[in-house]
């Protein structure tokens, strides 16, 4: 989400895709992407002329892998394996040194560095470069774009970072001295430098950011909203567009059809799920999916929700200590989701790898090679759901499939399309988020043992400790919307399709709403929070969400009282958008 590929690259992109095609060359392979490079002028170019390399040698060193090439017989070109390859290296190296865009210069020196680099990678030793020269060269010209005071810049942190460790660099003076200037300018910047601490504990840095409660960061390119206010005033602002979705960090307009024609079926499939739409036609596929989710209708599901729950647990009783995401917070909503929508079990390991696939993908910050894996995923599963839409049709069964295929508002109906779309969005929604209410929530009694006590004494409190929990640690950190045309807003002035990054979990700790934020109270009465988001696109399933974690913790609580943490450490996941524990081991007895 935060990293962009620059102008640079994608006409370096463009031009290998159009030197392959005027070849009639079946794949982009890296020696295309190399030409592209050379040829489209960027740094990378500058990198390779400053350490030698002239046009003939380059000329003749191309030539002579280009004669192994097959000439294209058979389907349009797509980007080969080792392209792509190159591509997600060249995302992580941009990440890895602080800097907030993809250039070509990374393209070149994962080329360098990946041994599975491919022709382009032969090419470049052919030609003698080798991997520290060239980085050496990417220093300097980065140097030039982003000097900090005492001639310190981003690379070179990540140089001195990579040289003595990324722990000891961050105690580095200097680094903060040089952090705390740039702040003012770019508060995101903390973020990018000290990612791994910030995603153990984001709230001081979403403090940092509330300092401003809207602002466009320069850095990013982005807009940045934080401020309980002004989060509930976007959200409910409609010239902020969820119509979104995005090819990845890639421009979708910009690239050639031979690029997205696999991803432009994925974004289409996005573009039929209410949580991507706007206005009048969010509002039709809410309304006929929504009487499936009322309170009443999921209050129906408690004995159910409950038994799935007790059986998860027995297991882990026996044996005195559960892993608490893996043996009941991920399986429980997983098995609730899969059964309302009338998957069978055996099925449900598949669908769980493509609706975690199509998580990362609009989880943002994603490679290649995740939004391939979405764009396969999305088919297998537009497959599967087709199937069961026509099964269900011949023989109705008692589920929301078969409700959705017969739900009728004013004589409107949801085509097969939609039906597949917003069973996806029901499946990846359904389960990710409450698995971290369960992860997280737990945890935070764990951490709040007072709290926990009370809850013990006063279970008639679990309504309001769920809420909390909630507001205390969101799963869903983040959403986005994007400006649907240029307006001034509340002093602010906005171009057509900016980005604007809403900070929920942010909201959530606004002194400015609620009394000691950043304590656990769970008998806070202090007004709405925003983990279910606000204004049209509200949580659809919060009722479902509610009613499985009042379950999941009351039934922990009561069945174990000695629930203790195993260990003080825990390890949150990479995810921006979201927040998940990989793991939360805790004794039971
Ligand atoms: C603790 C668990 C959950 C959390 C924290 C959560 C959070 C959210 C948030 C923040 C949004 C709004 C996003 C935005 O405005 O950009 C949303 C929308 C949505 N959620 Fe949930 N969710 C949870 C559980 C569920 C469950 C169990 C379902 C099951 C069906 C579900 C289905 C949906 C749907 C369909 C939407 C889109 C609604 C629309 O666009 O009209 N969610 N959720």
């Amino acid at each position: 989400m935060w990293h962009r590929y620059s102008s640079e690259l994608r006409k370096a992109v463009l031009t290998a895709v159009e030197y392959a095609q005027s070849r009639g060359e079946r794949d982009i392979s890296t020696r295309h992407l190399l030409y592209g490079i050379w040829h489209a002028d960027g740094d990378a170019a500058a990198i390779l002329r400053r350490t030698g390399v002239d046009d003939l040698s380059f000329v003749n060193a191309f030539e002579a892998v280009e004669a192994c090439e097959k000439p294209l017989n058979g389907p349009l070109p797509t980007l080969t394996r080792a392209a792509r390859e190159v591509v997600d290296g060249a995302y992580v190296l941009a990440r890895d040194y602080g800097d907030n865009y993809v250039g070509d210069e990374h393209i070149l020196l994962s080329m360098l560095q990946n041994a599975a680099a491919g022709d382009g990678g032969r090419i470049l030793r052919e030609l003698g470069l080798v991997w520290e020269r060239a980085w050496r060269e990417l220093v300097d010209i980065q140097g030039s774009r982003l000097q900090a005071p005492g001639g310190i810049e981003v690379s070179k942190l990540a140089r001195r970072r990579r040289a003595a460790g990324f722990a000891k660099a961050m105690k580095n003076v200097q680094q903060f001295a040089w952090a705390s200037v740039n702040y003012r300018r770019h508060p995101f910047l903390p973020y990018l430098m000290f990612r791994k601490r910030t995603l153990d504990n984001p709230y001081p840095f979403y403090a940092g950011l509330r300092k401003k409660p809207i602002y466009w960061d320069g850095l990013i390119n982005q807009w940045v909203v934080s401020g309980y206010k002004e989060v509930t005033a976007v959200l409910q602002e409609p010239r902020f567009s969820h119509q979104q979705f995005t090819l990845s960090t890639w421009d979708i307009a910009e690239l050639p059809d031979i690029v997205t024609r696999e991803f432009r079926s994925l974004n289409s499939r996005l573009g039929t799920q209410m949580l991507f739409l706007d206005g009048a036609r969010q509002t039709r596929l809410r309304s006929l999916v929504s009487k499936q989710f009322t309170p009443r209708v999921i209050a129906r599901m408690e004995a159910q929700i409950q038994e799935i729950t007790d059986e998860l647990l027995s297991g882990p009783a026996n044996a005195g200590r559960i892993e608490l995401i893996a043996d009941l917070a991920f399986p429980l909503p997983a098995t609730v989701i899969a059964r309302m929508l009338g998957v069978s079990d055996t099925d449900s390991t598949a669908l769980k790898k493509w609706s975690d696939d199509f998580a990362t993908y609009i989880g943002g910050e994603t490679s290649m090679t995740q939004d391939h894996a979405a764009y396969s995923s999305m088919r297998d599963l537009t497959v599967y759901f087709q199937t069961a839409i026509d099964e269900r049709r011949a023989s109705p069964k008692d589920d929301v499939i078969t409700l959705l295929i017969s739900a009728e508002d004013n004589g409107d109906r949801l085509t097969d399309d939609e039906i597949i779309a917003n069973c996806l969005l029901m499946l990846a929604a359904g389960h990710e988020t409450t698995t971290q209410l369960i992860g997280n929530g737990m945890l935070a009694l764990l951490r709040n043992p007072d709290q926990l006590a009370r809850l013990r004494a006063s279970p008639e409190l679990m309504p309001s400790a769920v809420e909390e929990l909630l507001r205390f640690d969101s799963p869903v950190q983040w959403t986005s919307r994007v400006t649907r045309e240029a307006f001034e807003w509340n002093g602010h002035t906005f171009k057509k399709g900016q980005l604007v990054n809403v900070c929920l979990a942010g909201a959530n700790r606004d002194p400015g709403q609620f009394t000691r934020p950043d304590d656990l109270d769970i008998s806070r009465d202090e007004g709405r929070h925003l983990a279910f988001g606000y204004g049209p696109h509200f949580c659809l399933g919060a009722a479902l969400a509610r009613l499985e974690g009042q379950i999941a913790l009351r039934s922990l609580i009561t069945r174990f009282p000695n629930l203790r943490l195993s260990t003080d450490k825990v390890e949150w996941q990479g995810s921006f958008a979201f927040r998940s524990l990989t793991q939360l081991h805790v004794e039971l007895r």
